[in-house]
């Protein structure tokens, strides 16, 4: 797997004010959708275009445009969902499909309880969106959902990543035999006994939504 840890003073900023535990959820949620749309164009270097010409009040010119089919995003609810907006503002024309997970807190296992995905994605370029890969359970999860599908280019965006997910996905991916990108804005040090990443955020979900 290409993992691509962004470097950059601004990801840097907003990412020590995520993980403050003083930062109250309206600013969480601010602070991520800002650093999603600072991700989201490196996530997006390889997304398809094709070439068109335009006509510039001085003369034509040869552009680009996104082609077909178009790009699909993948929030895992719930948390993945304070990463769509972020993501779409980059990326307006791109569908969305869901996958809602939910981490067995004893055992680290996803529970699958909502999926809402095209059929077919053969073809299709497909942005994963979880602000946190820890042991990897669920985004190994949601790219067996899409692999399954016919899809055969998949990046994972994240706000933080543990060593230990990233290892876990490599390891799956080499039976998938389909490659995956990890964009992320840190990858951290380890996971604690409870499967937290350290340092962290702590529980993005309760971050973002409040404590379920
Ligand atoms: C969190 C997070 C990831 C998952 C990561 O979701 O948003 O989906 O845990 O852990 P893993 O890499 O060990 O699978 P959570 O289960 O807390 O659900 P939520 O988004 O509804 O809060
Ligand atoms: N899920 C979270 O929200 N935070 C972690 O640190 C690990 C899993």
């Amino acid at each position: 797997m290409q993992v691509h840890v962004a470097d950059h003073p601004l990801i840097s900023h907003k990412l020590t004010l995520l993980r403050d535990e003083t930062t109250d959820s309206p600013t969480f949620r601010r602070l991520a959708d800002e650093l999603v749309t600072l991700l989201a164009y490196e996530a997006t270097r390889e997304v398809r275009v094709e070439p068109i010409d335009v006509k510039t009040p001085v003369a034509m010119a040869r552009g680009v445009r996104l082609s077909d089919p178009r790009p699909l995003v993948v929030p895992i609810l719930r948390a993945g969902l304070g990463m769509l907006e972020g993501m779409q503002r980059l990326l307006p024309t791109a569908e969305v499909g869901f996958l809602g997970m939910v981490r067995n807190e004893e055992t680290f296992d996803p529970v699958t309880y909502a999926e809402r995905l095209p059929d077919d994605l053969t073809g299709r370029q497909c942005y994963v969106l979880d602000p946190m890969l820890a042991t990897g359970g669920s985004l190994a999860a949601a790219i067996h959902f899409l692999v399954k599908r016919g899809a055969d280019h998949i990046t994972a965006v994240t706000l933080l990543a543990a060593p230990e997910g990233v290892a876990r996905i490599e390891a799956e991916l080499e039976s998938i035999g389909v490659p995956v990108t990890l964009v992320t804005a840190g990858l951290d040090e380890r996971l604690n006994e409870l499967g937290y990443i350290v340092p962290g955020l702590g529980d993005a979900g309760d971050r973002l939504y409040g404590v379920v």
